[in-house]
């Protein structure tokens, strides 16, 4: 490592000037030498590179001239192979997103190795606060550094086509602008820190049931305005290191296969440097994902190194696409720490983090609803706490995306350490109630394991008797709902999506027994996705979306319940009223009798498992709700605040490639907080149907005082204004009046402006990513 290290600085000119007598062999890369290593590399190296360290089961012991990648940082994801004999090392890729997923703990080695826990991708994302996501990612990205690892494989980017989808959690909005922003903000902050992310899974991976095998349709519009564009936007402002190509099938081949995908849309017209790794899929069409310009295979199995060998002496495979690929892997490597001989400390600040995650979850809650300014509790002294998540509370989702956390602070925990007195018989009961539960499926919630626990904890059923005797007793009744879901699996309707028969009857009985009494009622939402809120959200007096917050949850939510925090999140995707409100779930695998066939054949390819049509085309969430005059339970972009903002002085200036706009925000109410400003621009009737309203930008406040204002400016460009002309295979925005919104919510414009587009805006583009005729 330390020879890495020093040769890193050598100037291309100086290994030019080295005596011929240092001959090949002395040969190591360095930022400056990459052609002359390429020149260097034998057909064996080049395509080791090209293949993942995963599978090869070399050990630390192992002496291997090639392809050593040793157990460096034990539970990370990859690595990628290191060739010593020509300096490259190995570098590691580790999970995300919502911290660095590695081993907690190492066989004889007392030194614990947990990393912060922080909110869920979802979470991040209803903050709106692009600052605060990339001080997050900041804080991520330090432990990646710090922990040895070189890339984090994060942000998860897929839009939220359908809230069934189990990865709902890591992803981040049913709008692409909203996921583009926020994962640029998000890796803006982690790399930061000269570690690389790597966006992923590019793209439309919208399910996760027979995820391997089903062939996503989409149409080119659908695509490029919407499942690209959130890429777009975080490749052009960010320069991720990487990108992860999905496990699906995209209108025909698999993505990681696919030509127009990686080159053409995602270098050629985007202008991403970077590599393209594949999703964790080992072999499959080796040959197809060279060309392509798919450069990594993960996690890579020493069967696709010999079949690149033999694929390009028998003339198969270009020797040129192979360079074309290690060229930019090797551009790669010397950006790493690991490269650079970076001695990372393995004890990164989680003091700190802690501190960071606990703070950040607050600002992505979303007030769903705040009767009689309910919230904050004022006048409160003890607390009837229900729920079972109340006591298991859940810091994150399941899968690649569970971080190993040193510690989840429960509900009960934080109330307790902000002063409030928790009842300690209803308390006492659902503790041992958990104990039961815990112990009764133990294999299924390891700590840290990879295992689906269950999507919804059962809940406690408990008499209306113990209820009464709880109005009695407290001053106000706080209900926690709680859901899991991750990787590898789909949420259901019944009894995940909508509620259980015993939490509905729980969520009855407390409003009933407690309002009865004069008393209020808390119900705090637990989960990275939306459920069913319509039967029943006129029942309780405050619903606060707390999501997956990460390893503080509890101090956050009780931080957010009295006060010392005002919840500013909003939602960054629809609640409707019914799962099948959605057009998409037509096509989407909401039936559980029909999964898992994938893998057998002689049968007919199952719909929604083996392909899935995006009929919907581009009216996603809001897209189809509001063009469509849909009602909703809950309209995208909504969230209350313990204040009031008032907008004012819109104005919209053109400028040379589209306008800038702006409206003063005055908090009119009696506390601090911060408002989310969100803006949607009306197109004029043109050419193409458009939705009625898109979000073109957003903006958050800094923390205004009551009477306080601030004059947010909001950068749209008439490309951002273009919708996706498939004929023509060319962005469009026509010339008109466009009306721009400032909105506190998709339902609620407080000012308006107009921008006055005089020439029609034209953008050709490759005609790429048709569908396959047979769709
Ligand atoms: C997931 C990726 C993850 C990878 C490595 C895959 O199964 O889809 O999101 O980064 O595993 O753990």
């Amino acid at each position: 490592m330390k020879l890495i290290a020093k040769l890193s600085g050598i100037t291309l000119a100086a290994v030019l000037a080295m005596p011929l007598s240092m001959g090949a062999q002395d040969l190591k890369l360095s930022a400056d030498n990459i052609d002359q290593i390429l020149n260097a590399m034998t057909l064996e190296e080049k395509a080791t590179l090209l293949v993942g360290g995963g599978n090869r089961g070399f050990s630390s012991s192992t002496e291997s001239t090639i392809g050593a990648t040793q157990n460096l940082v034990p539970g990370a994801a990859g690595t990628t192979a290191g060739i010593p004999r020509l300096g490259i090392p190995p570098t590691v890729l580790a999970d995300g997103p919502a911290g660095i997923r590695i081993s907690p703990t190492r066989k004889g080695d007392a030194h614990t190795y947990y990393a912060t826990g922080f909110p869920v991708g979802v979470a991040l994302a209803s903050s709106w606060n692009t600052e605060l996501v990339e001080e997050v990612g900041k804080a991520i990205g330090n432990e990646v550094l710090e922990y040895g690892a070189d890339v984090l494989l994060a942000p998860g980017m897929n839009l939220h086509r359908n809230p069934l989808c189990g990865r709902t959690f890591e992803y981040y909005s049913e709008d692409p602008v909203v996921t583009g922003k926020i994962a640029a903000a998000y890796v803006n902050g982690v790399q930061s820190n000269g570690v690389g992310t790597s966006v992923k899974h590019y793209a439309a991976n919208s399910q996760e049931t027979n995820r391997t095998g089903v062939d996503e349709i989409v149409t080119p519009r659908a695509l490029r305005e919407l499942y690209l564009k959130g890429f777009e936007i975080a490749v052009k402002e960010a320069k991720p290191w990487t990108v992860m190509s999905s496990y699906n099938k995209l209108n025909g081949p698999f993505t990681q296969e696919n030509k127009e995908l990686l080159t053409t849309v995602l270098r050629d017209e985007w202008g991403f440097d970077g590599i393209v790794m594949t999703d964790w899929i080992g072999k499959r069409n080796t040959a197809r994902q060279v060309q392509a310009g798919n450069d990594l295979m993960e996690p890579g199995n020493v069967s696709q190194v010999e079949e690149i060998i033999e694929m390009v002496n028998n003339n198969e495979l270009a020797m040129e696409d192979v360079d074309k690929c290690v060229r930019r892997i090797l551009q790669y490597i010397v950006k790493t720490p690991r490269f650079k001989g970076y001695k990372y400390s393995n004890t990164p600040d989680l003091k700190l983090h802690a501190d960071i995650t606990r703070k950040s979850a607050t600002e992505g809650m979303v007030l769903l609803k705040n009767e009689n300014n309910t919230l904050p509790l004022a006048d409160v002294d003890s607390v009837a706490l229900f729920g079972i998540t109340s006591y298991d509370f859940i810091a994150g989702g399941t899968g690649s995306g569970d971080v190993n956390k040193p510690y989840v602070i429960d509900l009960l925990t934080g109330l307790k350490n902000v002063g409030l007195d928790v009842n300690s018989s209803l308390a006492d009961l659902y503790l041992s109630y958990k104990d039961y539960n815990e112990k009764k499926a133990a294999h299924d919630r390891a700590p840290g394991g990879w295992f689906w626990g269950k999507q919804v904890l059962e809940e406690m059923p408990l008499s209306r008797n113990a209820i009464d005797k709880q109005a009695d007793l407290t001053d106000v009744a706080i209900i926690t709902l709680g859901r899991q879901a991750g990787e590898g699996r789909d949420r259901v309707i019944d009894n995940d999506f909508n509620l259980t028969e015993t939490e509905r009857t729980l969520l009855t009985n407390v409003c009933d027994a407690f309002h009865a009494k004069d008393k209020r009622v808390v119900v705090i939402l637990n989960m990275g996705a939306p459920i069913e809120t319509a039967s029943w959200k006129n029942l309780p007096d405050a619903i606060l979306m707390a999501w997956q917050p990460g390893q503080e949850g509890g101090n956050s939510v009780a931080d957010v319940l009295v006060g010392n925090q005002n919840p500013s999140g909003k939602l960054t995707m629809t609640f409707p009223i019914s799962a099948m409100d959605h057009p998409s779930s037509l096509n989407f695998p909401v039936d559980p009798s029909k999964r898992g066939s994938s893998g057998s054949y002689n049968r007919q390819p199952a719909k929604n498992v083996d392909y899935t049509r995006h009929d919907e085309g581009i009216k996603v969430g809001y897209r189809y709700f509001d063009t469509e005059n849909k009602n909703v339970s809950y309209p995208f972009g909504y969230g209350l605040s313990y204040t009031d903002f008032a907008y004012s002085k819109p104005m919209v200036k053109a400028d040379k490639d589209g306008f800038t706009a702006y409206v003063t925000v005055t908090n009119t109410g009696k506390v601090g907080g911060k408002e989310i400003v969100e803006v949607y621009v009306e197109a004029p009737k043109g050419s193409l149907e458009k939705p009625r309203n898109e979000l073109k930008s957003f903006a958050k406040t800094k923390y205004l005082k009551p009477g306080e204002s601030q004059t947010l400016s909001f950068k749209v460009t008439d490309y951002d204004l273009a919708s996706f002309d498939e004929a023509g295979s060319r962005w469009v925005a026509d010339a008109g009046n466009y009306k721009v919104k400032f909105a506190t919510s998709l339902d609620k414009v407080l000012a308006t402006a107009d921008y006055t587009m005089r020439k029609t805006f034209i953008l050709p583009v490759n005609d790429v990513l048709r569908l396959a005729d047979s769709n």
